[in-house]
């Protein structure tokens, strides 16, 4: 693993730990930590109406947030196999095995795609080398299999994923998992808010009603400004 440094200012609950930004995302533990009914959200998906709305970040920032100082154990997946994004952010080799090769290959295990990045306590399973249909991987036994094992082992299973709009997965994903945290940007166009609503509906098609859907409002960051603004989280 590089230096911090070298990382995307954005991700800021590993690159500024402490700062007004990264305790953004406290608020968010918060509110994943009072659902259903006090049990805690365990496995959680990060997805938004389109591309580049900002979910890669958030799953890392989200991530980082909840192993950060505590005995928490923390994986994070990336389970965006369209565009994967979450092993180079964290500069992560580009070969190392991940969910693509759990999903196509029976004999590799959990432990053999998870890379622990100690400076940060967090544990990541990068997209991987595999190749296959992603509708098939993701509806696979090896995958609810995969899930059970990380519930067994992990306190907090954050996964990343495609944007709703032009795909399918994170509305078939989320009917295994306990939440689903949609990005949204902090912007009011008439053409944002018809996104919002194509992506709810299309999420309300694949989850069950067990699964608790939050609303991240993200306002942007810029570099070198960190932490002008603060998050807002809505529970629907
Ligand atoms: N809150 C933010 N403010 C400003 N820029 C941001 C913010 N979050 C992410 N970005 C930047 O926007 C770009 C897209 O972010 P990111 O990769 O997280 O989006 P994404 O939704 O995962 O995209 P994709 O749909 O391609 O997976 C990146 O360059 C990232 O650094
Ligand atoms: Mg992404």
């Amino acid at each position: 693993m590089s230096p911090k440094k070298r990382l995307d200012p954005r991700l800021v609950s590993l690159t500024a730990a402490g700062s007004f930004a990264a305790e953004q995302y406290q608020g968010l533990r918060l509110t994943l930590e009072r659902l259903g009914n006090g049990r805690g959200a365990q496995a959680l998906a990060v997805t938004s109406p389109a591309a580049g709305d900002g979910k890669t970040v958030t799953a890392i920032n989200l991530a980082g947030t909840l192993a950060r100082g505590s005995e928490a154990r923390v994986l994070l997946i990336d389970a965006d196999l369209r565009r994967p994004a979450v092993g180079s952010q964290l500069r992560m080799d580009a070969s190392a095995r991940g969910l693509t090769d759990v999903l196509t290959d029976d004999r590799t295990t959990l432990d053999d795609v998870t890379t622990l990045l100690e400076q940060f306590n967090l544990s990541v399973v990068p997209a991987g080398t595999g190749h296959g249909a992603v509708h098939q991987m993701l509806r696979s036994a090896r995958f609810e299999r995969l899930l059970k094992e990380a519930r067994e082992r992990y306190d907090f299973i954050v996964l990343d994923t495609p944007p709703l709009l032009p795909v399918y997965d994170s509305a078939l994903l989320a009917k295994s998992l306990d939440g689903v945290l949609m990005v949204v940007s902090a912007n009011r166009s008439a053409e944002s808010s018809r996104r919002r609503q194509g992506a709810r509906h299309r999420l309300q098609q694949g989850r069950s009603a067990a699964v608790r859907l939050l609303r991240l409002l993200l306002p942007r960051i810029l570099p070198g400004r960190l932490g002008q603004r603060s998050l807002t989280i809505h529970d629907s």
